[in-house]
């Protein structure tokens, strides 16, 4: 049986926000992710504005890896990691988002970060953009609402491609760039356009006219990227659920094929370069994008990506009873319980297979090499009295889905360059804002109110996963 190629990207995946802390150190600005509370399960992350006092912000100190990191990479590397993926909090290198240049310090941490993953052989994976935009650009421009904010991101890009042009090949521009598909959803569109809903009228309108100034800032900053290393591999990254249709009724069948479109019409652009005929006709039909321009088109033309890097976590399974599949707003309301899957504590679908699936569905869409940049399973973890933690929900998660992968590979033909596991050490969701939605190897000792020693310690999983790594995936 085929196997993972050989130099296949092993690996798990952070971002800057989630784990890093030290949210003002070294000249950082504030941004989006400084201004989201706690939450929990059931009570939504308030946004607020600005930071304001007596309130628990998580991500201020997270698992402090900017103190840290240099145990957190020698742990990595004692499971094997080839790579390693995370973000650059962009307020860190320009603390406002429109400063002219950047801040020292904060690229001088990414320096002495990627040669400390060097230093062992991991190669470092890195998203621009993962939820972290400077609050300043929220504030001033409404973040990509704004045209001027493509400007922003491109110099923030290009000063990144500068500096770690010998250190970074694999970029990523923006995370789950297709999250804001969801356009009614207050988080996804703060931390994917650094929109705040309470200030439109048309969530809706917003969300595909900022998306597109963030796809022109994309195709803009792969452009430049390449010109500055043509060795380069330049991502799109996107939140990957299959879209299931309830039953055999072509009605479901429609809707699942509606839903479908309207979550990748996104990377859509970043690889063929222009919108699909089914986006282009919406949006136009009902005055959803009002300012592209000729120009636009053609640097979207000119910033193809490389390769599709993609999160997989869950399916999504819609009825189209009491639906009228030509007027569907926002297609998060068709979404029904799947009788055949179980759910994780958070209610999100466990379905191994559906990775398989997505797999072959990308494949056949974009043909282009595939990289899982994040899987999962977040899960409430018990620490016996000894300090063990047998967290064999999470290896049996891991597994079924990387054996799902393997097949993908071996019998379906997949170009699939690697496998990233999200959260590879405990860090604060993006979602609930909570540590105790727990998805590492690597256990860290601090609880929702954010006490704690913040020690780390092995989990089964991590040997585990080491295993995996060993034996290039033969072992799962
Ligand atoms: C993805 C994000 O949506 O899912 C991550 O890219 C996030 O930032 C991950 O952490 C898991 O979601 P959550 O809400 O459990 O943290």
């Amino acid at each position: 049986m085929n196997n993972f190629k050989r130099g296949f990207l092993w690996g798990g995946a952070v971002a800057a926000h989630q784990v890093e802390g030290a949210w003002q150190k070294d000249g950082k600005g504030i941004s989006v992710a400084d201004v989201m509370t706690a939450g929990t399960n059931d009570i939504s992350r308030e946004i607020t504005k600005g930071v304001l006092p007596n309130k628990n912000y998580p991500n201020h100190d997270a698992i402090d890896f900017y103190e840290r990191y240099k145990e957190d990479i020698a742990l990595f590397a004692e499971m094997g990691f080839k790579c390693f993926r995370t973000s650059i909090a962009w307020s860190r290198i320009f603390p406002n988002g429109d400063d002219e240049k950047p801040n020292e310090a904060g690229l001088r941490f990414y320096d002495d970060l990627f040669d400390e993953c060097l230093k062992y052989g991991i190669e470092p994976v890195i998203t621009l953009s993962h939820f972290e935009i400077p609050w300043h650009l929220v504030e001033k421009y409404n973040g990509f609402a704004n045209r001027k904010t493509i400007d922003f991101f491109v110099h923030f890009a290009v000063t990144c491609f500068e500096r770690y042009k010998n250190k970074v090949k694999y970029w990523m521009t923006f995370n789950e760039i297709n999250n804001q598909a969801d356009f009614n959803n207050d988080i996804s569109m703060v931390t994917n356009s650094g929109l705040l809903l309470d200030d439109y009228n048309n969530n809706e309108a917003e969300m595909y006219q900022s998306a597109h100034y963030e796809l022109v800032a994309s195709a803009l900053a792969v452009k430049k990227g390449k010109k500055i290393n043509s060795e380069f591999m330049m991502g799109a990254m996107i939140s990957y659920i299959p879209v299931y249709p309830v039953s055999s009724d072509p009605q479901d069948m429609l809707l699942a094929q509606k839903f479908n479109q309207r979550r990748l019409w996104f990377s859509d652009v970043q690889v063929w370069g222009e919108y699909p005929k089914e986006t282009e006709n919406y949006t136009e039909q009902n005055n959803l994008i009002s300012d592209i321009t000729e120009e636009d088109r053609v640097i979207l033309k000119e910033g193809t990506v490389d390769y599709i890097g993609f999160s997989y976590y869950q399916s999504m399974t819609v009825s189209a009873k009491n639906v009228n599949i030509d007027q569907i707003k926002s297609p998060m309301e068709m979404v029904v319980k799947n009788p055949h899957l179980k759910i994780n504590e958070w209610g999100w679908s466990i379905d191994p297979l559906g990775l398989r699936y997505g797999l072959n569905e990308l494949t056949d869409r974009y043909h282009l090499p595939l990289f899982i940049v994040e899987n999962g399973l977040g899960a409430i973890d018990k620490v016996e009295n000894d300090g063990s933690i047998h967290d064999l929900y999470r290896i049996d998660y891991l597994r079924k889905h990387l054996q799902e992968a393997k097949k993908a590979v071996t019998f379906d033909g997949v170009d699939l360059i690697g496998y990233t596991s999200w959260g590879c050490i405990d860090l604060v969701s993006a979602g609930t804002g909570q540590m105790s939605k727990r998805y590492g190897f690597i256990y860290v000792d601090k609880d929702d109110k954010g006490n704690g020693t913040l020690e780390r310690s092995k989990k089964d999983s991590f040997y585990w996963y080491q295993r995996v790594i060993q034996t290039n995936g033969k072992e799962l």
